[in-house]
Parts: structure tokens; C-alpha cells; sequence
């Protein structure tokens, strides 16, 4: 297969980011929480609450960013297969987020059509590395978010035991994807690479708390 996008790459890509960051996500699994009642949060739970789901949803905004630059590059369609699965499952999770914010009455982040923008470029970058770099890229992400989501099971209200629920689910399925990329080959990483995504990680989950 070419690495290279043609013209009908582009314009597919194209397509699917507009629709990641301006269409409603669906999801097949039905929302963890989505039983349980509404809890009433004070004003400054609530505002906290938004800010956390708000930093998630733009994480998997970035999940998705990463799965379809890594499609244009990556070569080998066993891993492509593989790795389809945690992406739908992505989905699910921006599609989670988003209602959660909703329901919570918030808004997502500004910076998504900038973080997408990146996030498309660094998987991109990453396929083109070969399988062994590519998914041993793919598990440490998915490690530190599983890491990030748990820091926010500690900070989330108490209370929100939806917006808990959601954050729980997706730990699970985080460390899922993880172990699926290391199954299927996926290298660690040097310590400074390591060091650097944990960098831009914490850029990314300070700045979207607030914009
Ligand atoms: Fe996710
Ligand atoms: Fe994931």
C-alpha cells in the first residue's frame, strides 16, 4: 500500500475531521451511568465537573486524531484490523464526554480543531516509523491516559457518580487498547520520549481544563 495520502486520502481525512469535531459521536454500548440519577452539584462541583469531562473529551478528540493519521501510514493490515476495535471504541468515548458536558451544561474545548490538527500529524508521523514504533507509541498513550483518567477519578465531585461512571469505563477500556498494542508487538519507548508525551500530555490537560 502507499504510505503516501493520494487526493482521495486527503479528502476522506478531511471528512473525518470534520466530522470528529463537528458532529455528535454515536455510540454502540449504552452510556455507563446513563441509569443512574442526577445528583444535584453545587456551583463550583459542577464547574469542576464540566472542566475534567471537558479535558477528557478533548483527550479523545486527540484519540481520534492519532488513529486516523496513523491509518494513512500505518502498512500492516493485521495491525490496522486490530486496532479498528479500539478505535470505534474511541468513539464511544468522545461520543460519552460530549453528552456528559452536555447534561452538565458546558462546552468543549476551543483548542479541538488545534489539537486534532496535531494529534493527525504526530500519528501520521508514527505509522510511518513501522508497526514495532507505531504501537509501542499507541500503548504508552494509552497508558497515560489510563494513568490521567484515574487523577481524575481522585478530583471529580464525589457526587457526579455519572460523570464517575463514564471516567471508569474508559479506564478499563484504555488499558484494554494498551495491552492490545503491546500484544500485537508494540516496542517501550526511550525514557525521553516518555518524558516529552507526558510534557505535551500535561499542556494539553492544563490548557483544556480552562478554554
Ligand atoms: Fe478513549
Ligand atoms: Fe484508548
Amino acid at each position: 500500500m502507499n504510505p503516501m495520502p493520494g487526493m482521495d486520502s486527503l479528502i476522506v481525512n478531511f471528512d473525518r475531521a470534520l466530522r470528529t469535531l463537528c458532529a455528535r459521536a454515536t455510540s454502540v454500548r449504552p452510556q455507563p451511568g446513563g441509569g443512574l440519577d442526577e445528583t444535584r452539584l453545587d456551583e463550583h462541583d459542577r464547574r469542576n465537573a464540566v472542566a475534567l469531562m471537558r479535558v477528557n473529551h478533548a483527550g479523545e478528540i486527540c484519540a481520534q486524531a492519532l488513529y486516523h493519521g496513523q491509518s494513512v501510514t500505518a502498512r500492516n493490515q493485521v495491525v490496522r484490523r486490530a486496532l479498528e476495535h479500539a478505535a470505534e471504541q474511541e468513539t464511544e468515548h468522545l461520543a460519552w464526554t460530549a453528552q456528559r458536558i452536555d447534561e452538565l451544561g458546558g462546552r468543549v474545548s476551543q483548542l479541538n480543531p488545534l489539537l486534532y490538527a496535531g494529534s493527525f500529524t504526530i500519528g501520521a508521523f508514527s505509522g510511518l516509523l513501522g508497526d514495532k514504533w507505531n504501537l509501542g507509541f499507541l500503548a504508552e498513550t494509552e497508558k497515560q491516559v489510563e494513568g490521567h483518567l484515574d487523577d481524575h477519578l481522585g478530583r471529580l465531585p464525589d457526587d457526579d457518580h455519572k460523570s464517575r461512571a463514564i471516567v471508569a469505563q474508559m479506564k478499563a477500556d484504555e488499558a484494554e487498547h494498551a495491552r492490545t498494542a503491546l500484544a500485537h508487538g508494540g516496542a517501550g519507548l526511550p525514557a525521553p520520549v516518555r518524558h516529552a508525551m507526558r510534557a505535551a500530555s500535561r499542556l494539553m490537560t492544563n490548557s483544556t481544563y480552562w478554554l
